[in-house]
């Protein structure tokens, strides 16, 4: 079998880590190609790449989309903290070639993020998104409760109070959404056991993205539903 090729932005990284191993553990993939802060781009081993993975930091994106736009090859997208203007680069990439970009590659939460549509008949309760991390994260609030907000917002059809953004220790990540009445609370809960998880679902989103043959903005949610 022909394995996929895999260019791995933020390769020294704590998830470029975990990313490498379970390519290296996967029958499907390999990776192929890495880029670090310092290296600049050798683009006879860029075009050969058939999917990139970047787990990095925002100051990365332009040169990886660049990049990528050039070669005509997908991007599976896991850095978080982007500004207004660097999620519009995402957008503008995806009119050539297939993105995907998710604040959290866990599976878990793709399917915690549709389970908020729920929420649409109590949305006169009250509701507060708190999340956990380690202490060393730079982002907070983190991606992944920015985008539980977007969502709980839409189903409730209002605003709500900001996520609670907690550092401490070397909690992987834990988000917790509380819909609270007089008379009752509900909350929904998803821990991160591990960063094999997230690196797991970035390979699977790569292996899922490699296959789409329209430009276009996707989802984790897609990888799991369809888009
Ligand atoms: N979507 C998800 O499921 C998920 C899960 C966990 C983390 N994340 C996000 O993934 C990102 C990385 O997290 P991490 O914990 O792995 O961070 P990290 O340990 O700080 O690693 C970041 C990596 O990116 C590289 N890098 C930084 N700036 C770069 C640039 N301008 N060009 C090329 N490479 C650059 C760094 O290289 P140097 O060592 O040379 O600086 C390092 O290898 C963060 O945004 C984090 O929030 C997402």
């Amino acid at each position: 079998m022909k394995k996929l090729k895999v260019g791995l932005v933020g390769a020294s990284g704590r998830m470029g880590r975990e990313i490498a191993e379970v390519i290296n553990a996967s029958p499907a993939c390999d990776v192929f190609y890495t880029l670090g802060r310092d290296k600049k781009v050798d683009h006879k081993l860029a075009e050969k790449v058939d999917v990139w993975i970047d787990f990095s930091s925002p100051e990365a994106l332009p040169e990886v989309l660049k990049t990528a736009s050039r070669h005509g090859t997908p991007v599976v997208c896991g850095t978080t903290g982007f500004s207004k203007k660097e999620k519009s680069l995402l957008e503008k990439a995806s009119k050539e070639i297939p993105v995907l970009w998710a604040s959290n590659m866990s599976m878990g939460v793709a399917v915690l993020n549709e389970a908020l549509k729920v929420f649409s008949s109590i949305a006169n309760f009250d509701y507060q998104i708190e999340e956990f991390h380690h202490i060393r994260k730079k982002d907070k609030p983190s991606g992944t409760a920015i985008t539980l907000q977007e969502n709980l917002e839409k189903a409730v059809s209002k605003k709500c109070p900001e996520p609670l953004a907690i550092r401490g220790g070397g909690i992987f990540g834990i988000h917790k959404v509380h819909a609270m009445s007089e008379e009752e609370v509900i909350t929904f809960e998803h821990s991160a056991l591990n960063r094999t998880v997230f690196a797991k679902g970035a390979v699977r989103a790569a292996e899922w993205l490699a296959k789409q043959k329209k430009p276009g903005l996707y989802q984790i949610r897609d990888v799991l539903f369809g888009k």
